[in-house]
Order: structure tokens, then C-alpha cells, then sequence
């Protein structure tokens, strides 16, 4: 008797400290303003996957931007981890009710200026900057951030833009990647601040190409939808899908024409790009990735299955892609009629990543998304994975299962978080072992704002 108790602790004491999946605490759950803007565009302005940043950690302080219940920009500031959020409202109105038109915050680390993008859907967008330093403290106040422009500083950079989002590069100067043209019809393009000056570096991904269905039809236009344009030492990492203009390629004029993961990366700030096979495949400006480049597609799929573009991605500390995407597996159904009702009753999250071998592996995360919407991947510093879907709902997986033990460790919507449906990440705070996550809660009408909040949670205890 005492041996089989004796290998009954043992083996749970061992199941603890190897292979378990690791958990998350919550550290604070902070509100950001009781009354965000709220209506439902496929989701809330406020908060959407992709925004990178909405909330960004820079030395001591943590910013974050939002729209008041109104539709005026504010950006708050907090000294870390726990000081008092204080607001500042941007001379700016949200100019849509479209859920697309997200603000975006970036540091210049070099002269501490932050920047922001906002309230663009394939039309003209919006931008300022701080003076000199603010990001590292000064007075949080409107006059310390120019008046706002429809140019890129002083880069025209044209009047279709979508998707904002700022990156800092290896050698600290930022990034700035978004889309020219329209869904179905777009560019991915670079710009970049060094010196104080906004310089195009060119288009890296086009529309170009074409692209033959398996069910024959062939469509003549697209775009990249990327989940992410990642930095990890000298490389930046895209992972991402293409979406087709042409819906006769999908089964459902209601599916979604997005279809295979393609990855590629640059190990010179985004002037040349590679493929996994370490071949140059593109040159941005000149010689932009298109569908038909070689070499680029690591996980395929048809436009059947209501692949989601702008997921996420991260890099591990061997420097391998890790990406999160998420679409209706095949034994649910062969074609996904209408995504937006077929996704909330059957999509799962996958964990795509490459093998040191240079070989992509893809696990299914065995839960259901339960929403249109996207989920967001982290590592902490022991590669460990963590999912972060919508409604707050987190995922995690050890590397020592080899990312295979999947385990909800904090579920939102049993929390009682009643978030609506995104989240999205500080990803400046993970090397600390901390993410920090923005949602924004359900409203009791259509149009009736609701609380915009942040929770902390520790990565892996
Ligand atoms: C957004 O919707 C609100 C509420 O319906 C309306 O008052 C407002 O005018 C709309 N804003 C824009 C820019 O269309
Ligand atoms: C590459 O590594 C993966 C993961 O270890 C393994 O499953 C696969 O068989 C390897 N492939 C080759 C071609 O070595
Ligand atoms: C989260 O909790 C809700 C409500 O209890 C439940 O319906 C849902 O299945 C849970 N999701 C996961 C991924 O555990
Ligand atoms: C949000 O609330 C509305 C009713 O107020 C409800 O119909 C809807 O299901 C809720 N959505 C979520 C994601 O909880």
C-alpha cells in the first residue's frame, strides 16, 4: 500500500516539475476608462488583435490609447507596475464607426519621442509625435505632442492606409509597417524614422501574381495579411496568409479567401527578404514578395476553411518563428459556409512553429475559440507557449511536452471578465515575465460605451 502511495506522490511531484503546462497569475486588472467607445464592426475599435501597439511598456512607464465614449483619442500613461493611469485627449475624433480605424503607439528609443497612428480604413491616415524624451517622463499633456498631420511626419505616404503598426529595429531606429491599397488589392509597405526623419524603404509584399484555386478558379489580385513583423537580434520574421480578390476561389461567397501560411524573413531591416530554404526570394521596392515566389509556403491550406489573417506570432530564444492561426479543421466541415457564424461554432487555434531543422510543425490547440476573432502567442523566457484567445481565455503549453499538453489555465468569461471579444498584448513587458492585456468589456446596448481595462498577469507562476 505505502508503495503504491509513495509512486502516487512521486509521479504527481514529477508530473509538477517536468512536463506540466505553466500557469499565469493575475497581478492587477486595471480600468482605463469606464466609458470606451463601443459599437460592433466585427469588433470593437478599442481593442483588436492586431494593433501593435495599443499598450506598449517603455523603460518605467506603460502607455496605452483608446477613444472615449465619444471618439476622442486619449492616450494614458502609468509608471510601472502599478501607478495611477493619468490621460491626456488628442485633438482628433474618430472619423468612422469602423473598427478597423485602431490607434497605434511606437517609441523612437533614440530620441524618446512617441508616436502615433490612428483612425485609417484604406483611407488617408492620422499621426503625431511627442516632443523629444516624453516616453521616458515629462508632463503628460496634449502641447507636448505635435499637431496632428495626414503624413507620415514629413513622408506622403499616400491616402489608402490600414493597419499601423510600429517596430523597433536592431539598431533602434523605428519601423513603421502598414498597408497601401485595399483588402484583396494591397501592399505591405516600410517606412522608417532614423535622425528624426520618416524615409520610405519600399513595398515588401504586392498584389501581383497569380494564384489558381483547387477548385481551378484563378484569382489575378491579393493581398498579405501578416500576423506580425517580428525582430529577434538582427532578423525580422513575417509570418502571414493571402487574400484573395477573387471570392470564386473560396466554396462560399460568405467564406473567407485567405489561404496558406507563408513565412519569410530579412536579416538587413527589411530591404532583402529570405525564404526558409535561406534563398534571397524578394528586395523590397523593387522586387516585392508575391504569391508565386518560391519557397514561401509553410503550412498550405485552400480558402475552404476560414483561415483568419493578422493572427500572431513570436520568436523563440533559438531564434525559431512560433506563429498562432486559427481556422474550422476539416472534420467539422469541408467548407466554411458563412465564417462569421461557422468560426464561433468550430474554429480552433493551431501553434505553427519551425523545428531546428528548418522542418514546420503544426499542432492543433484542442479547445474552441468559441468567436470570429484571433488570439495572440507568447513565449516566456523558457519557450514556453501561452495563447491568449479572445475573451481573455489563455492556453499554455511547456516546451518540455514539446508544446503539447495544452491546459486553459485562466479562462475570462468564467472569471467573470465579460470581455467582448479581442484582447491585445503589451509585448514590451514578456522579457520580464509579465504580459499585459487590454480588452474592453460587453455593452448592454449596441451603441452604449463600456470599460476599457487592463490586467497583468505573471508568465509561468
Ligand atoms: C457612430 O455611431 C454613433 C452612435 O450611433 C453616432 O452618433 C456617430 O455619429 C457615429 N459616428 C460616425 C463618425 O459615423
Ligand atoms: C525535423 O525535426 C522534426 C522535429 O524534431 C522531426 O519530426 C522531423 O522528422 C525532422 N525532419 C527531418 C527531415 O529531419
Ligand atoms: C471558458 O468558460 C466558458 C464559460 O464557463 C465556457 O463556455 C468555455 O468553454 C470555456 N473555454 C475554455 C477554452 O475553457
Ligand atoms: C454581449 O451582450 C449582448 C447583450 O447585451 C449579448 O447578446 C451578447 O451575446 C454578448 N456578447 C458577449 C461576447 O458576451
Amino acid at each position: 500500500m505505502w508503495l503504491i502511495q509513495l509512486f502516487v506522490a512521486l509521479t504527481s511531484f514529477l508530473a509538477c516539475v517536468c512536463g506540466a503546462a505553466p500557469t499565469v497569475s493575475v497581478v492587477s486588472n486595471t480600468l482605463l476608462d469606464p466609458n470606451g467607445i463601443f459599437f460592433v464592426s466585427f469588433d470593437v475599435v478599442n481593442v483588436n488583435s492586431f494593433q501593435l501597439s495599443a499598450v506598449l511598456a517603455y523603460e518605467n512607464f506603460q502607455y496605452a490609447a483608446w477613444y472615449t465614449s465619444t471618439g476622442v483619442a486619449v492616450l494614458g500613461r502609468r509608471t510601472l507596475p502599478s501607478g495611477a493611469w493619468s490621460t491626456l485627449q488628442l485633438p482628433h475624433t474618430l472619423s468612422a464607426n469602423d473598427s478597423h480605424n485602431v490607434i497605434s503607439l511606437g517609441v523612437s528609443p533614440a530620441d524618446g519621442k512617441i508616436h502615433v497612428a490612428l483612425d485609417c480604413h484604406s483611407t488617408q491616415m492620422f499621426y503625431t509625435s511627442s516632443v523629444a524624451n516624453l516616453a521616458a517622463g515629462g508632463s503628460w499633456v496634449a502641447s507636448n505632442f505635435a499637431a496632428i498631420t495626414t503624413t507620415l511626419g514629413t513622408l506622403n505616404i499616400g491616402t489608402v492606409i490600414t493597419y499601423p503598426q510600429f517596430v523597433v529595429a536592431p539598431n533602434n531606429d523605428l519601423q513603421f509597417v502598414f498597408r497601401s491599397g485595399v483588402s484583396g488589392d494591397g501592399a505591405t509597405q516600410l517606412a522608417e524614422y532614423s535622425g528624426g526623419v520618416w524615409r520610405n524603404v519600399g513595398s515588401w509584399a504586392s498584389a501581383t501574381g497569380t494564384y489558381t484555386a483547387p477548385n481551378g478558379a484563378v484569382s489575378t489580385l491579393r493581398n498579405l495579411y501578416i500576423h506580425g513583423f517580428t525582430y529577434h537580434g538582427t532578423r525580422a520574421y513575417v509570418t502571414g496568409t493571402w487574400r484573395e480578390q477573387n471570392a470564386a476561389v473560396s466554396c462560399s461567397s460568405l467564406g473567407l479567401t485567405n489561404h496558406d501560411t507563408v513565412y519569410f524573413y530579412s536579416d538587413d531591416m527589411g530591404r532583402t527578404w529570405f525564404n526558409s530554404a535561406k534563398t534571397q526570394i524578394a528586395t523590397s521596392g523593387t522586387n516585392p514578395v508575391n504569391v508565386n515566389t518560391a519557397g514561401i509556403i509553410v503550412d498550405s491550406l485552400d480558402a475552404d476553411h476560414g483561415l483568419m489573417n493578422q493572427e500572431s506570432q513570436t520568436v523563440d530564444s533559438s531564434g525559431l518563428i512560433h506563429a498562432c492561426i486559427s481556422y474550422v479543421p476539416g472534420r467539422f466541415t469541408q467548407c466554411v459556409e458563412n465564417y462569421e457564424t461557422v468560426r464561433p461554432e468550430f474554429a480552433r487555434p493551431f501553434h505553427l512553429y519551425q523545428n531546428p531543422n528548418g522542418t514546420f510543425t503544426k499542432v492543433e490547440i484542442p479547445f474552441f475559440i468559441d468567436s470570429v476573432g484571433r488570439s495572440q502567442i507568447v513565449l516566456d523566457s523558457a519557450d514556453n507557449a501561452y495563447v491568449i484567445m479572445p475573451f481573455v481565455r489563455i492556453a499554455t503549453a511547456s516546451k518540455a511536452s514539446g508544446w503539447t499538453d495544452w491546459t486553459v489555465v485562466y479562462n475570462g468569461t468564467s472569471q467573470g471578465l465579460n470581455a467582448f471579444g479581442e484582447i491585445t498584448l503589451d509585448r514590451a513587458r514578456v522579457s520580464s515575465g509579465l504580459v499585459s492585456v487590454l480588452y474592453q468589456q460587453n455593452s448592454t446596448g449596441p451603441t452604449t460605451p463600456s470599460a476599457v481595462k487592463l490586467i497583468d498577469f505573471t508568465l509561468n507562476g
